[in-house]
């Protein structure tokens, strides 16, 4: 099959899948896909040994490397550590998250001073010097695509991408997104709607998609991909023929063997109907989509305080979460309906697990059903 994006990425079916898992990542390339890595969380030395596997594991078969830089953060601009990030946490959320587990029959403090401090890397990764030690990293290896959400890539992103002749693409939520996106140079936008797990605007993607698709359009003819909410081949047709080049997946992976899901959260995400997930703050500070769960309900009660901008609010929800899947695994009740993860919509339609190289021959086999149906309509007997 060929599409602009197929070209730009040389690969046979565009269908790109976002993972944290270097399994999926490799897996998806091999069977004619692209993966690309979720490199947010984790820092410049477990980047470099997570490439270094999937350049021994992918087959010469193309990737990239996704980050988070956004353009609006607590702090941006200021020279903070971790400690001044985690003093500026109020004890009101602490206690409030406290008073959550201790309901849900988890005793004790919920976060010592300590899973504070080791949290989660978002708030390193986000600023500009996190962020170039994780894309000197990148660019030391043969990837394909540098994607970055949560606004413009800064231009150093773009210039270190240039000098390594490797294409840009960044995710929008929404249309005057989209025209800055290409007003800053990058290659590729990822128009995601909001169906889709983590991050994501209000709009749907069956509105966005041909609103950005025609905006882009009218002053760039670099390609538009669609994402959110699409986990079969159907859903990719139907985004290719609203103008798209190829889709954009997340939440499909989750639920795959090779994928690092908690096996607590896999199973509530198999089971889960469309209905069950929520867009809110209580995980990073900016809205994104989750599995609802006791956990998103209780920072939607009326006694829930505000929470805090990114990064603070991550570093409060990620110690907490990693402490409720430990213990949901283990068996604990409370924490099994505490348990959470980022999904979106599509959900509803991942009833079983599969291989990921599974889900990528399926969804080339939906896709080209989908297109015959669609051919048969039009043709003349
Ligand atoms: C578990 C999970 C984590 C995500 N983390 C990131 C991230 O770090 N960076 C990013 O650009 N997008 C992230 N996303 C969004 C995906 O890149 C993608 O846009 C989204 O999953 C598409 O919608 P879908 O989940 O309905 O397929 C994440 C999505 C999920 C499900």
């Amino acid at each position: 099959m060929r599409s602009a994006v197929t070209e730009m990425l040389g690969i046979e079916f565009p269908l790109i899948a976002f993972s944290h898992c270097r399994d999926v990542v490799a897996e998806v390339s091999k069977a004619g896909g692209f993966g690309i890595f979720g490199a947010a969380g984790i820092g410049p030395g477990k980047l470099e040994a997570e490439l270094a596997w999937i350049d021994d594991h992918v087959d010469g078969k193309p990737y990239g490397v996704d980050l988070i830089v956004p353009m609006r953060y607590e702090s941006k601009g200021a020279k903070v550590t971790r400690d001044d990030q985690v003093s500026k946490v109020p004890q009101t959320h602490l206690d409030f998250v406290t008073g959550v587990f201790n309901r849900h029959g988890i005793e004790g403090d919920a976060l010592d001073p300590d899973s504070l401090k080791r949290g989660t890397r978002l708030g390193t990764n986000i600023r500009d010097d996190g962020a170039s030690a994780l894309l000197e990293v990148a660019f030391a290896h043969p990837i394909k695509l540098i994607a970055n959400a949560l606004g413009t890539p800064p231009a150093y992103m773009i210039e270190m991408a240039r000098a390594h002749g490797v294409p840009v693409a960044a995710l929008v939520g929404a249309r005057e997104h989209a025209i800055k996106q290409v007003q800053a140079g990058v290659d590729m936008i990822v128009a995601s709607g909001g169906e889709a797990g983590g991050h994501c605007g209000e709009v749907s993607t069956m509105i966005l998609v041909p609103e950005v698709v025609r905006a882009v359009r009218e002053i760039s003819d670099i390609p538009v991909v669609a994402a959110g909410g699409i986990v079969t081949g159907e859903q990719m047709a139907a985004c290719m023929a609203m103008g798209a080049q190829g889709v954009w997946t997340g939440s499909v992976w989750l639920t795959t063997a090779e994928a690092e899901t908690s096996p607590v959260v896999k199973e509530k995400m198999l089971a889960a109907t469309s209905r069950q997930t929520i867009r809110a703050k209580s995980r990073t500070g900016k809205p994104s989509r989750q599995l609802r769960s006791a956990w998103t309900d209780a920072w939607e009660a009326p006694d829930a305080p505000e929470p805090l901008p990114m990064p603070l609010q991550s570093i409060i929800a990620e110690p907490a979460m990693a402490r409720i899947t430990r213990l949901a695994e283990g068996g604990h009740e409370g924490a099994r309906d505490l348990a959470s993860y980022y999904v979106g919509q599509g959900v509803g339609l991942m009833n079983t697990a599969q291989s990921a190289k599974g889900v990528v021959y399926q969804f080339m086999e939906e896709f080209l059903d989908a297109s015959e149906r669609l051919t048969g309509l039009t043709a003349q007997d």
